[in-house]
């Protein structure tokens, strides 16, 4: 119960757990998720952001993009160079920008990739400068021819027609704007024959200012009677009139510049210098390039060619341009300052918008938290309370439990105290018994059979005695009355000279038995009175349950590491379960070694010398027990200690007890006299007095066969095939349940009665007994007599059953009361008799083969059950059967005897008659 909930505990808990990973997970998104998403993505790529004019472009871009939250600008620069321009513009496209904006360095090397980029159907807007690429979606700018044009117009008014000129570029001679405002230029000049023009002078001015001041100082000390300077940007021309100035040429030289820049040292400001006589205003359509992506991305309307308005800035209206520039100016500073307010209380607002979130959710948080905290607490309050109960209840059952032991101590007890006065009471017939018998037994003129009967008393009474002798000790020690009296004694010479009783034994069992002391004088203290009891009871066991032939050996050994002595006692018996080998009354599956007194008397007899007793076994391999006591007698309290050394002589009072116990059973055989018996019987016993026991008795009118253990009953009943079959239940190995089912289910052994013994008398061993097929049961002690009687009937009634099966033919119909496997046997074996008796070739070995057994078990089982022996039995069914057919068909005498498998007609005449006493014409003719 406890470990449901604390299962359902850890399951709210995961729970909890799964639970907040969602909702941070909800409040990380809700902070992010807020924010505007980028819809669209544009490749601005710029050829160069190194000069004013280009700055103030991407001044106007930003601006006009602030309008368009959705949109997100991937800038390049190129730094005037077309081959990274190239590059730049591949990655916009391997990006998959959805629009792309360029400013090309040169017109012809950036043409095919502006082609490639508007293939894959990404919109290209061109600004300013245009490519040799026809397919683009729109292009926005001024026109340079007609900026160049202008200008060359305004050289020749300035001029009047005649006068020395140079033109001046930067380093990108390649672009369209360079290309466009020289071609215009030169195209207008030409016109005028007093015009001269010097080759242009270009060089990069913004990247390398005093390297151009240099070169360009030293072009124009080259050139005399300079008259005016057409130079491609203003930036260009101011640096031209410095130059000038420096050699005292500014007032003679006049300068035309374009691009018109607001703001100091701009186009306006510096032709309101006077620097500049005029300044062509160059738009940077950064606004226009903007406004147009955003209608062809949401696919709305635009233009795809925009030309800027362009016009020339003098002193005539230089004054009103600055003006207006001023207030654009003014005004764009406005919407700067407000765009960037704007974006502040953006992000203001973003921030508070989060604050918000963050508490709320962390509000929701701390609810949820709450609620299940408050749930657990619920639940441990449900579980404490469950527990109080469990609680009481196992104290409620505790207390039951005491009151329970105490009430089985005090029925144990008086149980106990009840064998206690029995066996005393027990021991004085006992004695009573003994002493006259062993006067009896001393007689030499006993008869066989009343020595052998004797022996058999004398030994059971001795066994009695030594159970009752065990049982009083154990109720000493159970009161604590058993007290160690212990005395210092030589132990090798003790465990020797007990050990010495069973040499006789040994001899007689034909048993290899050692006594091996490793120390010959090995003085300890101990309690003869217990100790020999002990020795006794291992001896007795190690010879009950070791078969002829086998080892037995006694070792003494000083164990100087663990201050101990050591005594084994080593067999190379049967083996047994060690697992509870010294628990009181414990005896195993099979009671087959021990009483379930002696090993855990030993026990508790060597505890109280405060030493050990352990075993070690194998079935069938042998049993080894090792006593492990103490030198010395520090380990012994005074009152342990006997005052008065212990007198050896009267020390063995145990030794007949537990060796009479071990002798082997010696019949006295009656060799004269001896009759054939014709019913045999197999005892399967494996206590060899009782088996000795019914083998005489029940000898003396049955062969007698015995089996000491279950699988050499069933070996011995397939092979004897007896008339009769008695076994114990409890036996080592196959129990009798065993043997009497795999018996009873062979068709070689069915047939055969069984009568089953055992100690134990429970109704549901009997009801075991009887489903298992037995047809007898007797309960131990039993009356010999009743015994014979039960035997007797079995085989009467073997022999009622048997005039069933041969009184008449056929046989099928025959009584239920033969055994399912034996009915089955007589069907079988009586059909094949009666299919082939038209067949004189038919034999014996042809029903064996035909039913599985052998010529013996065949003989005995048809002898057993139905009376016959097998050959008779042919004949037998052959003459009833011709019997037959001479009364009921007509049919001729050879005709009849062809059927029932006679060759000769006349050995069939003279069967016949010695069968019925009449030859089978007499017979016929009387029918
Ligand atoms: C700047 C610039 C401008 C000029 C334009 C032509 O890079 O030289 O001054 O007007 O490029 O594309």
């Amino acid at each position: 119960m406890l470990c449901q909930m604390i299962a359902y505990a850890r399951g709210v808990k995961k729970n909890a757990w799964v639970f907040l990973v969602l909702s941070l997970s909800m409040v990380l998104f809700a902070c992010t998720g807020h924010k505007q998403v980028k819809q669209y993505r544009i490749g601005f790529s710029q050829c160069t952001f190194g000069d004013a004019w280009r700055q103030s472009m991407q001044k106007e871009v930003k601006r006009e993009l602030s309008f368009h939250p959705e949109i997100e600008l991937i800038v390049k620069d190129a730094n005037l160079s077309a081959a990274k321009q190239v590059d730049q513009i591949q990655e916009l496209i391997d990006q998959q920008v959805d629009l792309l904006i360029a400013i090309p360095a040169e017109a012809e090397p950036i043409a095919p990739i502006i082609e490639k980029a508007y293939a894959k159907g990404i919109p290209v807007i061109l600004v300013d400068r245009s490519t040799l690429a026809k397919n683009y979606t729109a292009f926005i700018g001024a026109n340079n021819y007609k900026i160049g044009s202008d200008a060359g117009a305004y050289a020749n008014a300035l001029l009047k027609g005649k006068g020395n000129v140079l033109e001046i570029a930067g380093p990108d001679k390649g672009s369209s704007a360079d290309i466009g405002r020289h071609t215009g230029f030169s195209d207008v000049v030409k016109k005028y024959p007093g015009i001269q023009v010097s080759p242009r002078f270009s060089a990069d001015l913004d990247k390398y200012p005093l390297e151009w001041e240099k070169q360009f100082t030293e072009k124009l000390q080259s050139l005399h009677n300079m008259d005016l300077i057409f130079a491609q940007n203003d930036r260009l021309g101011f640096a031209a009139y410095k130059v000038c100035k420096q050699l005292g040429l500014d007032h003679q030289i006049k300068i035309i510049g374009i691009d018109g820049l607001p703001g100091k040292d701009g186009g306006i400001d510096l032709v309101e210098r006077g620097i500049l006589k005029a300044t062509i205003l160059y738009p940077t359509g950064g606004k226009e390039a903007i406004q147009t992506a955003v209608n062809i991305l949401n696919k709305k309307t635009y233009q795809k060619e925009t030309e800027l308005t362009t016009t020339v800035i003098d002193s005539t209206n230089v004054r009103i341009m600055r003006l207006q520039n001023e207030k654009l100016l003014a005004q764009q500073d406005d919407i700067d300052a407000r765009q960037k307010k704007i974006e502040e209380q953006i992000a203001i607002t973003e921030n508070q918008a989060n604050i918000i979130l963050t508490i709320s959710t962390t509000l929701a948080l701390a609810l949820i938290f709450g609620g299940i905290l408050y749930y657990y607490l619920l639940e441990n309050k449900k579980i404490n309370k469950k527990l109080a109960l469990q609680k009481e209840e196992i104290a409620a059952q505790r207390n039951q439990l005491i009151e329970l032991m105490a009430e089985v101590k005090e029925a144990n007890d008086a149980r106990l105290n009840f064998f206690t006065n029995i066996s005393h009471e027990l021991r004085t017939p006992l004695t009573l018994i003994m002493g006259p018998l062993e006067d009896a037994m001393s007689s030499p003129k006993l008869h066989f059979t009343i020595k052998n009967n004797l022996d058999f008393i004398q030994r059971n009474s001795m066994r009695l005695l030594r159970l009752i002798n065990q049982l009083m000790d154990f109720r000493k020690l159970e009161e604590g009355k058993m007290k160690l009296q212990a005395s210092e004694n030589n132990i090798a010479g003790f465990v020797s000279d007990i050990a010495i009783s069973f040499k006789g034994i040994a001899q007689k069992k034909s048993i290899t038995y050692k006594v091996i002391s490793k120390t010959q004088d090995l003085q300890i203290w101990f309690d003869v009175n217990m100790l020999d009891k002990v020795l006794f009871n291992l001896l007795s066991n190690a010879f009950k349950f070791t078969a002829e032939n086998g080892v037995i050996t006694v070792t003494i050994d000083k164990l100087p590491n663990e201050n101990m002595v050591s005594i084994k006692v080593e067999d190379t018996g049967i083996g047994m379960d060690t697992t509870h080998a010294f628990e009181l009354f414990y005896q195993g599956q099979s009671s087959f070694r021990g009483s379930g007194l002696g090993l855990s008397l030993s026990k508790e007899l060597i505890d109280l010398h405060h030493g050990t007793i352990t075993v070690n076994s194998e079935t069938n391999k042998g049993t080894s027990f090792e006593i492990k006591l103490p030198i010395g007698k520090s380990h012994l309290r005074p009152d342990e200690i006997q005052a008065e050394k212990a007198s050896l002589n009267n020390i063995y009072e145990d030794e007949k007890i537990y060796t009479t116990n071990v002798e082997p059973v010696e019949l006295i055989k009656e060799t004269e006299g001896v009759q054939q018996k014709d019913r045999s019987i197999l005892i399967i016993e494996d206590n060899d007095d009782l088996r000795a026991f019914l083998k005489k008795r029940l000898g003396e009118s049955y062969e007698i066969h015995e089996a000491a253990n279950g699988e050499k009953g069933i070996t011995g009943a397939f092979d004897i095939v007896p008339d009769l079959i008695i076994s114990d239940i409890l036996l080592p190995g196959q129990d009798g349940l065993q043997i009497t089912e795999t018996l009873k289910q062979d068709i070689r052994t069915s047939h055969i009665p069984i009568i089953l013994l055992t100690a134990k008398g429970s109704i549901s061993e009997q009801i075991a007994g009887i489903k298992s097929q037995a047809d007898a049961f007797i309960v131990k002690p039993f009356n010999l007599e009743y015994l014979e009687v039960t035997i007797n009937n079995l085989l009467k009634n073997r022999a009622v059953l048997r005039e069933h099966y041969t009184s008449e033919l056929p046989t099928e119909s025959k009584s239920n009361s033969a055994n399912k496997i034996d009915r089955k046997f007589i069907n079988e074996f009586t059909a094949l008799v009666e299919s082939n008796l038209s067949n004189e070739d038919f034999a014996v070995d042809d029903i064996c083969k035909k039913i599985g057994i052998s010529r013996v078990q065949l003989y005995r089982k048809v002898k057993a059950l139905i009376g016959y022996n097998v050959n008779d039995y042919i004949l037998h069914v052959r003459l009833q059967k011709a019997r037959f057919l001479l009364a009921k068909e007509n049919l001729t005498i050879s005709e009849v005897s062809y059927r029932v498998g006679f060759s000769s007609q006349g050995y069939f005449s003279t069967v016949f008659k010695s069968k019925f006493g009449v030859t089978p014409s007499e017979f016929k003719e009387k029918k």
